[in-house]
């Protein structure tokens, strides 16, 4: 008999399908994001979990899933899994890191790069008719090459960015990340590790790639924004509530920073009101690793992670090991 599993938001049809010839599928291919109740009602019965960040995988909605032994998130972030009490229960967690790591460094360049040169205020000052002449301070922004790039948080993608910059704009790369990189790693992406406040304090163009943690919590908020030049950008592809959204509306507003370049909100999809009225900010909707082969190649990581782990026992990226030592 085959085993029940929830796909728990729309996914390519050929996924599903493969997810299909190895489990009974309940699957949400009309995409409405489910509620905690009704995820929790889905659940009761399944033994496996296809998951996006938007499903929040915490102690009350486990103690609903009692069959359930393993949760595959189509992301590399996994903030809306409790892995401390998922581990408690038994349950693996797994995430889909490195396919995306290329794809997602691209997009920051290209938010980074969207945000110092102004290409979305002057779209928008375009197709609103207002382009009536040239004029010699048009739109002028702020140069990328041979700028100093910080990056906060120096994993996978953090280091795909500051090899870009480095090697491509001829950048000035310092970085701050809970450890120091290895030598060898930071000549690779010609990085040198500085405090935080240093970092606030030297980058013209800040990029945050750190995990969201309650620790990273507002890790830039008012006081941190203070320290940052009037001339810098903050482009974020982290997670929402990394930033404080109240306070770098202020700062763009005020100019106390030159520009933003978001992809990720506190309480998204909600955004800050105070966020679309200022122009000085560049606003994506959370699709820094969304083209079609990187989010096909994290859809099919996610399914191989169930298939591998239900079917097989082996799941290939596994982020509580512990749950398979205990041979559950
Ligand atoms: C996207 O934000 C991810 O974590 O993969």
């Amino acid at each position: 008999m085959k085993k029940k599993i929830l796909v728990a938001r729309a996914v390519f049809p050929e996924v599903l399908a493969r997810l299909e010839q190895h489990f009974e599928v309940a699957s949400n291919q009309q995409d409405e994001p489910l509620t905690a109740a009704q995820l929790a009602d889905q659940l009761r019965d399944k033994e496996g979990a296809f998951t996006t960040g938007g499903e929040r995988i915490d102690a009350q909605l486990l103690a609903a899933a009692p069959a359930l032994k393993i949760c595959a998130n189509m992301a590399v972030g996994y903030n809306n899994f409790d892995l401390p009490a998922m581990t408690a229960r038994g349950v693996l967690g797994t995430n889909t890191p490195d396919v995306l790591t290329e794809t997602t460094a691209d997009f920051g360049f290209a938010l980074l790069m969207a945000t110092a040169r102004r290409v979305t205020e002057s779209e928008h000052f375009l197709r609103a008719g207002k382009w009536q002449r040239w004029s010699y301070d048009m739109f002028a922004g702020s140069d990328v090459h041979g700028t100093t790039l910080g990056i906060l948080g120096m994993g996978r993608i953090g280091q795909g960015i500051a090899r870009r910059g480095a090697h491509g704009f001829g950048m000035a790369v310092i970085y701050h990340n809970r450890s120091r990189l290895p030598a060898a790693t930071e000549a690779q992406c010609k990085a040198r590790y500085v405090s935080k406040e240093e970092l606030l304090r030297t980058a013209d163009h800040l990029v945050l790639v750190l995990p969201y943690s309650p620790e990273s919590h507002h890790a830039i908020g008012a006081a941190e924004l203070a320290l940052m030049k009037p001339t810098a950008n903050l482009i974020n592809i982290a997670r929402g509530g990394i930033v404080d959204d109240a306070a770098l509306a202020a700062a763009l507003r005020a100019r106390t920073i030159a520009a933003a370049g978001l992809d990720v909100y506190e309480g998204e999809p909600k955004l800050h009101p105070d966020l679309l009225t200022v122009p000085n900010v560049v606003l994506t909707p959370h699709i820094a690793s969304s083209t079609v082969p990187t989010r096909r190649a994290m859809a099919d990581l996610a399914a191989d992670n169930l298939i591998g782990f239900l079917v097989n026992g082996k799941p290939l990226t596994p982020l509580n090991p512990e749950v398979l030592a205990k041979g559950r």
